[in-house]
């Protein structure tokens, strides 16, 4: 097994993690928000929830490994939009989603989903798809 090998199953794991976590937010949440339970799976994540930013750097570190181990350009478009993915989801996770989310629990109870709630885990499983699909393509090479 090369050193290729090891760092693209890492990447992969990482993305997969990501991947999952951005298609169950999509459907599941704003399910959550209206049957009140939303509070209580809030409680329980924050104690799961440092999987996502390990997963994160990892997925972020073999991808930068890769790079540099097999000899792509940093200037590829499937690097670029890579980089971009990590970036673009990660401001609107922190920024759109996870205070959305945040509103929604506080309302201790069944309450419609916030706009922003559904629409931004949207975006972001449209993003990791098609980045998949760049990765998968070696877009740019
Ligand atoms: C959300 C972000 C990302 C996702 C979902 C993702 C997903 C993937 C997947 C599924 C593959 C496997 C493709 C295949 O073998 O056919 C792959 C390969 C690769 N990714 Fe990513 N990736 C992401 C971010 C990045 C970043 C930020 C970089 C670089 C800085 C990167 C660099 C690479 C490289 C170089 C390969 C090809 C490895 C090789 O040819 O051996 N990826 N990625």
């Amino acid at each position: 097994m090369s050193l290729r090998d090891i760092l693209l199953t890492i990447h992969i794991i990482g993305a997969a993690i990501w991947f999952g976590a951005a298609v169950w937010s999509t459907l599941a949440y704003p399910k959550h928000a209206r049957k009140g339970t939303l509070a209580a799976v809030s409680e329980v994540e924050e104690k799961i929830g440092f999987v996502f930013p390990i997963s994160i750097v990892l997925l972020l570190i073999s991808g930068i490994w890769l790079v540099i181990e097999v000899g792509y350009e940093w200037e590829s478009a499937f690097v670029v939009i890579g980089i971009i993915a990590i970036i673009l989801s990660g401001g609107l996770n922190g920024r759109v989603f996870g205070p959305a989310k945040k509103e929604a629990a506080a309302a201790g109870g069944p309450v419609d989903p916030p706009a922003a709630m559904r629409w931004s885990p949207l975006v972001y499983t449209v993003i990791f798809v098609v980045t998949i699909w760049a990765m998968v393509v070696r877009l740019g090479v």
